[in-house]
């Protein structure tokens, strides 16, 4: 089967949607699939960590607020190219006929017809984009031309177009627009063309420079047929320089892509046999997901990737929960260093501890790019204190999964520690049930809908892992303990805070609460809520919101997907319950509750959620793909197949797996790595089969039952 994306394979056409789809990066820069002749005010360039930064301004500001905004710079569109005919008129006109993005290469083809109104004679250009991976600054671009109605000389010139950033209003979810940057232009000669933007608030630069062989303006005659124009641009580190000595050509570049993306599958195929469509739809997200994530340890992953500026370009718990599973389980180097850009804003995020009042410990951003905390709504922002538990069980997801010490000890356990810290200056003991219990006052959980509660059910469940996996790490390196400051009686506060961290339950509806006051408020009124007012956030104001019983996504139920520390029965409680309030108007909803519908055995639910799940972006479930892709989903779609379908968990130390095959597929294969190993897991409606392809026999649960596989 083709492992490719064309426009077939999709429902709109709109430009800006289409640019979104067909974007391609490589972790260090990300192109839009823009007509090269029209452009757009969407269409350009974004790099990883490159950003601006301005005031917020607030009407009232209160102490500690977050100062100023981080917002992804968009520079100028390489693939823009400007297209003459001999008579000096502009080709202004561009339909586009057919693009397809080839996933075995990371090459993507466009082609347009081009005309304008004054001869009205057309021309086709193809234009070929594809990145480096590698020594991932270069891109290279093959713009091929061929005579349609008209056949004589063309000119075509290429240079980057600086374009004004454009102001959005009423979304929260897009990006700010930027107008404090500043451009140099330098043509060292007729063949190259440097552009340096710099910021002017965050002091940075970047420089971007093309390259075409003979020179970036250039006559062709169309009588003899096509004509072929390659132009390499390259994209250099924020505050780097661009060198265009020794460039690659075209075929190098192409070259190293698919060297990229062929090992890639080799490692990472998820292949779904019965359904082509869902297999491509996984495959479209598991490619973007890769191309999306920082891989220097100096960034990370956007909401967006590198495919728009949506959500002002930045980082969130999207990453730990939701993507870095696949990269754990795929490509550990990458989850390695996902973790090492955490390391790298302790000191930021000791500074946003402080400044909402906690005296000890990190609290890491809600949102950034560069370390300090952007949020500029705390109820929804700052308050999800929860991040600092799921880097935590991220950390220990990738310990767990490949015994990696050094990563614990030159950056995990300070991680560990630090935010264990933060829980135990946050929380106190109230006296429940007769118990003394430890409790978070005023958080706010992964469920946007629901603000500033007391014992968030999800955040008080993973602090407890927060804290008891800050033992477990003390133990069993007690010098490194000891060098970050951990005394007998820190430790013994950690291990008793997390005994003892109360977990809100109802034992009428015999289901864990959401939070202490979650049921005694009213339902939404879903009856008389008219379809066109979702996302409720565009439509209602948050305290109307806060006042009732709704979800934006999984909340509670994210906690049982992770734990699994409930028995079946009250899971599928608890399932029933919070689903009748759920809104899914996030996207990182519904995976998790395919998911669990998956381990439940409600096989109708689980395929349906999936459905949606796994091609978000290509049906625009969410109506703004726009803006860019919803990465937490893609690697989501990852996560479903894998923990749901495939039942995957570690759990003590030991890999275990379980079959949760839906009915329509035949098949379902896996490749992932464990403990330096490189698995492939085959699921058949009545059988697991598992082989080793490279490392050592090793012990699997599979369905409960204890096996060897080799
Ligand atoms: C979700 C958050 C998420 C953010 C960025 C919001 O809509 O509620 O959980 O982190 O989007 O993806």
């Amino acid at each position: 089967m083709s492992n490719s994306i064309s426009l077939n394979d999709l429902k709109s056409r709109d430009p800006s949607y289409l640019e979104t789809i067909f974007s391609l990066a490589n972790g260090h820069f990300g192109i839009r699939a823009s007509d090269p002749i029209i452009g757009s005010d969407t269409a350009g360039t974004v790099v990883n960590g490159f950003y601006e930064i301005s005031k917020i301004i607030y009407g009232e500001k209160a102490f500690g607020y977050a100062d100023n905004n981080q917002t992804i710079v968009k520079l100028p569109d390489l693939r823009t190219i400007n297209i003459y005919d001999n008579q000096g008129n502009k080709f202004d006109i561009s339909n586009l006929k057919t693009e397809s993005l080839n996933m075995n290469t990371g090459l993507l083809t466009s082609t347009y017809e081009l005309s304008n109104n004054i001869s009205g004679k057309t021309i086709e250009l193809t234009v070929n984009s594809t990145l480096q991976q590698s020594d991932n600054q270069m891109v290279g671009l093959r713009y091929e031309i061929k005579p349609l109605s008209y056949s004589g000389n063309i000119k075509l010139t290429k240079h980057l177009n600086i374009v004004a950033s454009v102001d959005t209003v009423g979304d929260p979810r897009r990006a700010k627009a930027v107008k404090t940057l500043e451009y140099q232009k330098d043509n060292p000669n007729s063949h190259q063309e440097i552009l340096t933007t710099t910021t002017k608030k965050s002091k940075m630069s970047l420089q971007m420079a093309i390259y075409a062989k003979d020179s970036l303006e250039k006559e062709y005659d169309l009588s003899n047929g096509k004509v072929v124009f390659d132009v390499i641009g390259v994209v250099s580190e924020p505050n780097g320089k661009v060198s265009t000595n020794d460039l690659p050509s075209f075929e190098k570049i192409v070259n190293d892509s698919t060297n990229f993306w062929s090992d890639f599958w080799e490692r990472s195929e998820v292949k779904i046999t019965g359904d082509d469509s869902l297999n491509q739809a996984l495959h479209f997200n598991l490619f973007q997901l890769t191309s999306s994530s920082g891989r220097d340890g100096k960034t990370n992953i956007s909401a967006k990737g590198l495919s728009g500026t949506g959500y002002d370009g930045h980082y969130f718990w999207d990453t730990e929960m939701y993507m870095s599973p696949f990269f754990t389980y795929t490509n550990p180097e990458i989850a390695k260093n996902l973790i090492k850009y955490r390391y790298s804003i302790l000191e930021d995020s000791k500074k946003t501890a402080r400044a909402a009042g906690v005296d000890e410990g990190v609290l890491f951003p809600w949102r950034t790019i560069g370390g300090p905390e952007a949020s500029s709504y705390f109820p929804a922002g700052t308050a999800q204190y929860h991040i600092n538990a799921d880097i935590s069980y991220a950390v220990a997801r990738y310990y767990r999964a490949t015994n990696d010490e050094d990563l614990i000890k030159k950056y995990g356990m300070e991680i560990i520690i630090e935010t264990a810290r933060f829980w135990n200056s946050l929380g106190s003991y109230s006296k429940i049930n007769g118990k003394d219990q430890f409790c978070f006052f005023d958080v706010t959980g992964p469920d946007e809908y629901t603000a500033i509660v007391n014992n968030n059910y999800y955040t008080n469940r993973m602090a407890k892992f927060n804290l008891g996996f800050a033992v477990e790490l003390i133990d069993k390196f007690p010098e490194k303990a000891t060098e970050l400051g951990v005394t007998t009686e820190e430790r013994n506060n950690f291990l008793k805070e997390s005994k003892s961290i109360y977990l809100p339950y109802d034992s009428e509806k015999k289901i864990n609460e959401q939070d202490d006051s979650a049921f005694n408020k009213p339902i939404w009124p879903f009856e008389t809520t008219p379809k066109e007012n979702y996302p409720l956030l565009l439509h209602y104001h948050p305290l109307r919101i806060y006042r009732y019983q709704v979800n934006k996504q999984a909340d509670t139920l994210l906690a049982d997907f992770l734990f699994d520390d409930i028995t079946k029965e009250q899971l599928i409680r608890e399932y029933d319950y919070y689903e009748k309030i759920t809104t899914h108007d996030s996207s990182l909803s519904r995976s998790i509750f395919s998911a669990l519908a998956a381990r439940i055995g409600l096989k109708n639910k689980a395929y349906s959620y999936f459905m949606d799940t796994v091609k978000t972006d290509l049906i625009d479930l969410q109506k703004n793909t726009q803006d860019g892709l919803h990465i937490a989903n893609l690697g989501g779609s990852w996560l479903t197949v894998v923990s749901g379908f495939g039942g995957l968990q570690v759990k003590n130390g030991s890999l275990t797996i379980a079959n949760h095959l839906p009915d329509e597929w035949k098949k379902l294969s896996i490749r992932l790595q464990f403990q330096g190993r490189l698995l492939e897991i085959n699921y058949l409606p009545s059988k697991i089969d598992v082989s080793i392809l490279s490392g050592e026999p090793l012990k699997i649960i599979v369905d409960g039952v204890c096996r060897k596989d080799s």
